[in-house]
């Protein structure tokens, strides 16, 4: 577990080559926490930026799923908000994708009940790292807890 505090934006390049390089096994998942606005995009914003994605990211709320590819790994990016049930997410190939060089980015997980349990159907505990995202006093910094 690693916890940092204060982070910034502009630290947010150096916080993921660190979780990119702890999480060094595929296909891999990140558990993303946090409340509204805490940074959860903002991360995997970074993180594609960090991995060679050129296209513009968005939030893929409305969408549930966005898929990018970067010249080694096929990536998926979830926001769970609005979802319902397990069923919308199978629906959508979700199981399907937790697989070969593929990186999963799930924003909201605790939206789906056990789904942590689900994905461990899949693959093994150590290719999750969820990261919780937390405001703090000062607007533009964020407590940021690892767990892997
Ligand atoms: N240190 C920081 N890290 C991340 N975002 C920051 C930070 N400081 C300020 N921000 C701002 O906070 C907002 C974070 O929004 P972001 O969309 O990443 O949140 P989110 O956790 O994905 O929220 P949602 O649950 O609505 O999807 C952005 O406007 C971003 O510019
Ligand atoms: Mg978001």
């Amino acid at each position: 577990m690693i916890i940092k505090k204060n982070i910034t934006k502009k630290d947010l390049p150096y916080l993921v080559k660190i979780i990119d390089k702890i999480s060094n096994t595929y296909p891999k998942v990140f558990l993303l926490y946090g409340t509204l606005g805490a940074g959860k995009t903002a991360f995997v914003k970074c993180y594609l930026k960090y991995l060679g994605v050129k296209e513009k990211v968005t939030s893929p709320t409305f969408l549930i799923n966005k898929t990018y590819q970067s010249l080694k790994n096929k990536i998926f990016h979830y926001d769970l908000y609005r979802i319902n049930s397990f069923v919308d997410l199978q629906e959508i190939g979700f199981e399907e994708n937790l697989k070969n060089k593929n990186i999963v980015f799930i924003e909201w997980p605790n939206k789906i009940k056990n789904l942590d349990k689900i994905i461990q159907k899949n693959i093994n505990k150590s290719h999750i790292v969820k990261i919780f995202f937390n405001h703090t006093l000062q607007e533009e910094k964020r407590d940021i807890k690892i767990q892997y």
